[in-house]
């Protein structure tokens, strides 16, 4: 089965095709951090404007180098939750006239669902029940998958979330934008050790708090002793969050009994944070997934295999298939 997949949530338009859910036959990613680095951020209305560009272009050259045509594709799913509202807008309405006009099914997909399935790319056995750490730009879950499409989460951030933290220390550091990437590359020369950072813990729960440490780092550069270089910052602040991220997640597996374990999200392809994922599954003996850093940040191929285990559990969308910016994955 081949699926087109669509994804417009943020800054990157992309386009995939997907077969049989597990198989990336082309995933054209058009991004446009150039734009928006100029101001620190992800500006929504250029956002939005620009996918409105970008996004037949992107689909016509995700099928040309599938070397399909619309006639192979048989079903089209595009993410329209979690995200930024007129940016979803662009990515699904494209889908929905995509499917309309070609007499193809529709998928919506969730956000976060389709950076777990990301791991379905990799070509690793993944086996169920499973825990999954999500920690993107804008979220920070830990979550029990018990089968394809059955979510619980176990805990989530309380203010900022874990790629959020790293594109603003990275700003106070002086880094551009977006952060992490420059944040994990300037860690390899620091101590992590030098810096004392706070690792948040919220009463006895999993949940995460990552403002504190952030205020720390902010302060901190402002003052910037003599003697410390902004690499043991970026390494001190960086180990920081991957302990925390690496305990609560531990914990949770530890408490739910799994014996397998997924990264995903943007923050996922922190190479600090996928060696101490590896490191600490196999020192307590579960299996451990990852997908490569491509597939961890936002990408249209994770969002085609989620739409196609989806469209095999009887999930289709009709045409006034809408967009939210805000919807958790599962029950809490
Ligand atoms: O999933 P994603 O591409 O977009 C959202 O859904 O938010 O995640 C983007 C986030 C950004 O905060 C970015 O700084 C972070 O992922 N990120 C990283 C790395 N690559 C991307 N954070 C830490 N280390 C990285 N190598
Ligand atoms: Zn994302």
């Amino acid at each position: 089965m081949y699926v087109l997949g669509i994804e417009t949530s943020c800054d990157e338009t992309s386009a995939a095709v997907v077969k049989d859910g597990v198989d990336v036959l082309s995933n054209v990613i058009a991004s446009q951090i150039d734009i928006h680095s100029k101001f620190g951020g992800v500006v929504p209305e250029v956002a939005s404007r620009r996918h409105v560009e970008l996004i037949l272009p992107t689909v016509q050259e995700a099928l040309d180098k599938a070397s399909c045509t619309l006639a192979d594709i048989d079903v089209i799913g595009a993410i329209n939750r979690p995200g930024l509202i007129g940016a979803l807008i662009v990515g699904a309405a494209s889908a929905k006239t995509i499917a309309y006009g070609a007499g193809i099914p529709l998928v919506a997909v969730h956000h976060l669902e389709a950076h777990i399935y990301a791991n379905f790319l990799t070509g690793t056995l993944i086996s169920f029940p499973l825990v999954c750490l999500i920690v993107s730009g804008g979220h920070s879950d830990i979550v029990l998958m018990s089968d394809h499409g059955d979510y619980r989460i176990l805990a989530r951030t309380r203010d900022d979330a874990a790629g959020e933290a790293f594109d603003k220390c990275a700003r106070a550091m002086g880094l551009g934008y977006p952060g992490g990437p420059l944040v994990d590359k300037l860690a390899r020369e620091g101590d992590p050790h030098k810096v004392d950072s706070p690792r948040g813990r919220v009463g006895d729960t999993l949940d995460f708090s990552f403002s504190g440490l952030k205020t720390a780092v902010i302060r901190y550069t402002q003052a910037m002793p003599d003697g410390v270089a902004m690499a043991d910052v970026a390494a001190s602040f960086q180990q920081a969050v991957v302990d925390v991220l690496v305990d609560h997640t531990f914990q949770a597996v530890e408490e739910t009994g799994v014996k397998q374990v997924l990264l995903a999200g943007g923050v996922a392809a922190n190479s600090a944070l996928q060696a101490a994922f590896r490191t600490r599954a196999a020192e307590v003996g579960v299996a451990v997934s990852m997908p490569p850093p491509v597939l961890c940040t936002d990408n249209a191929a994770m969002a085609a295999s989620a739409t196609y285990f989806g469209y095999e559990r009887g999930q289709t969308a009709g045409l006034d298939m809408d967009c939210y910016a805000s919807e958790p994955l599962g029950k809490r």
